[in-house]
């Protein structure tokens, strides 16, 4: 029970690893507040998750951001774990990206989750912690992969840098990069058929030193982690859940 009576913000907490593990942090003791965009699915998330709350809000848009905060203020007066979780993903190679795809891609993945982390830090105080989900594409070159990766490591220097900014104010601030990990994020890539999704996931197993997909529960439990006083003295730190694709690869 890390988290009993802490209050946690995910967001993008309606699918894949940050519903996993919006489900674990409640199981801990959390009161979750969770965000989306698909209002059938954050249902879903707030009926499966005890005294769970949820918003239809789209983390590009500061403002609406900004209005989850306020509503989470309202009911419980803080945040004590912010989990920036929200991406998508998407793959073109250079002779193909369009600026509405990139501009696209990095409204969420760069600038939304820094203007989430803007707005929520007003409700958080000493010894409350922020965790955001990287990925491995800001630590390696895959061909096709330079809007999505350009994103993430953006995300993960800026990350870093608000670590050393809010130290003094004893709030820790840390990074997750999965590896391949199997949730509906790889059958959201515009483009690709359900056989390409598989071929794609082959190569990815062949090149990872366990030789599996990662699944939610491995990023989640590191999320967990890296949130809780168990990491109490970690912040500005990257762990990456790959299989040993990035350090041993
Ligand atoms: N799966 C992988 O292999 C992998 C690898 C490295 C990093 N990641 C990162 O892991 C994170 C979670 O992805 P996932 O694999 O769990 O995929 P997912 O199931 O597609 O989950 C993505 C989550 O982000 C939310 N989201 C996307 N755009 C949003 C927006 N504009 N506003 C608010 N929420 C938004 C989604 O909500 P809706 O469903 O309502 O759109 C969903 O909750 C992402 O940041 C992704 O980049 C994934």
């Amino acid at each position: 029970m890390r988290f009993d009576n802490k209050i946690v913000l995910v967001l993008g907490g309606n699918s894949g690893i940050g519903l996993t593990a919006a489900r674990m942090f409640a199981s801990e003791g959390a009161k979750v507040h969770l965000t989306g965009r698909d209002q059938s699915t954050i249902d879903a998330a707030v009926a499966s998750i005890a005294r769970a709350t949820g918003y239809r809000s789209d983390i590009a848009d500061a403002a609406a951001t900004e209005a989850v905060v306020q509503a989470v203020e309202e009911a419980d007066g803080r945040i004590d774990v912010l989990y920036i979780n929200a991406g998508v993903g998407g793959f073109a190679p250079l002779r193909e990206i369009t600026e509405d795809a990139w501009d696209h891609t990095h409204a969420i993945n760069l600038k939304g989750c820094v203007f989430a982390l803007q707005k929520a830090v007003r409700i958080m105080g000493k010894g409350s912690s922020v965790v955001v989900t990287g990925s491995i594409g800001a630590h390696g070159a895959l061909e096709g992969n330079g809007t999505y990766a350009a994103a993430k490591a953006g995300l993960f220097m800026a990350m870093k840098v608000f670590a050393k900014e809010l130290v003094t104010e004893g709030i820790r601030v840390n990074v997750v990069s999965p590896g391949p990990i199997d949730t509906p994020l790889l059958y959201r890539n515009p483009g690709m058929s359900d056989d390409q999704v598989a071929g794609l996931k082959e190569m990815m197993i062949a090149n990872i030193p366990m030789k599996r997909m990662g699944e939610s529960e491995d990023v989640a439990k590191a999320v967990l982690f890296l949130a809780s006083d168990d990491a109490s003295f970690i912040t500005g730190a990257n762990l990456f859940v790959d299989g040993g694709l990035i350090e041993l690869g």
